[in-house]
């Protein structure tokens, strides 16, 4: 079966004009189809500039990221940003909702974003915000609602538009226990129920004993735990 994702020899170094900082080192990963990963190191080792490069936000400095098996870096700007709407979900360590916008814009935006009628865009989020336990809290703005309950508008609306997978960083991180539980296993569902690719930054060993391949960033590679 192909990757969904491949890193090949994917090198990344942050240079800001007079120092440069080499983060990542000719780096491989291949990432199939409904796997899940933990990704865990230390604080500063790279875990987010990484799952920038997996998502496209950033360009290599050496080596590939296949999406698909399409090289991100043969493309541009316009086309990365649909192979990424395509294929990809990402829930950030916060939130990152539009404050504005209520818990059912907020989700059904990437489906009108993708030229999806609104009332259909509606209809979706709303059911995928039910399924979640939020159907009482579909008006409220992010400021309305706990940080589990915003977590969790997070995560449906990357999962909106079915994406083969779900790159989060730190989805649990400011989070308690009780909502880190509800979120991981809402993930961990979605990952089963739809197949679809889970990779996850965190620096809780519980969350990571939960997905199939735990690896860990170090001196700028991944290693197997
Ligand atoms: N824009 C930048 N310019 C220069 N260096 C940067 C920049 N962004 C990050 N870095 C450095 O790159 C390294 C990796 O950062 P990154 O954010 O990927 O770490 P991380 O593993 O996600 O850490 P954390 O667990 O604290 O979130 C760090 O040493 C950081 O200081
Ligand atoms: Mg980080």
């Amino acid at each position: 079966m192909s990757n969904i994702i491949e890193c090949q020899d994917l090198s990344y170094s942050y240079n800001d004009g007079k120092l440069e900082t080499s983060v990542l080192k000719a780096l491989n990963l291949s990432i199939s189809p409904g796997e899940s990963i933990a990704i865990l190191g230390q604080s500063g080792c790279g875990k987010s500039t990484l799952l920038n490069l997996l998502g496209g936000m950033s360009q290599p400095s050496a080596g590939k990221v296949l999406l698909n098996n399409v090289d991100l870096a043969q493309l541009d700007e316009e086309h990365t940003t649909l192979l990424r709407a395509e294929h990809l979900g990402f829930v950030y360590q916060f939130h990152h909702l539009l404050k504005d916008f209520s818990a059912l814009d907020n989700v059904a935006m990437p489906l009108l974003i993708r030229d999806n009628d609104k009332q259909s865009a509606n209809k979706q989020a709303s059911e995928l915000l039910s399924n979640i336990g939020l159907q009482n809290k579909l008006n409220h703005r992010p400021s309305e609602l706990s940080g589990g309950e915003r977590q969790r508008v997070a995560i449906a609306r990357a999962l909106i538009t079915n994406p083969s997978c779900l790159l989060a960083d730190e989805p649990t991180g400011n989070l308690d226990a009780k909502n880190a539980a509800d979120v991981l296993a809402l993930m961990v569902e979605l990952n089963q129920a739809q197949n679809s690719a889970l990779v996850m930054v965190t620096h809780d060993q519980m969350i990571a004993q939960k997905m199939q391949r735990v690896l860990v960033l170090e001196d700028g590679r991944l290693n197997e735990s």
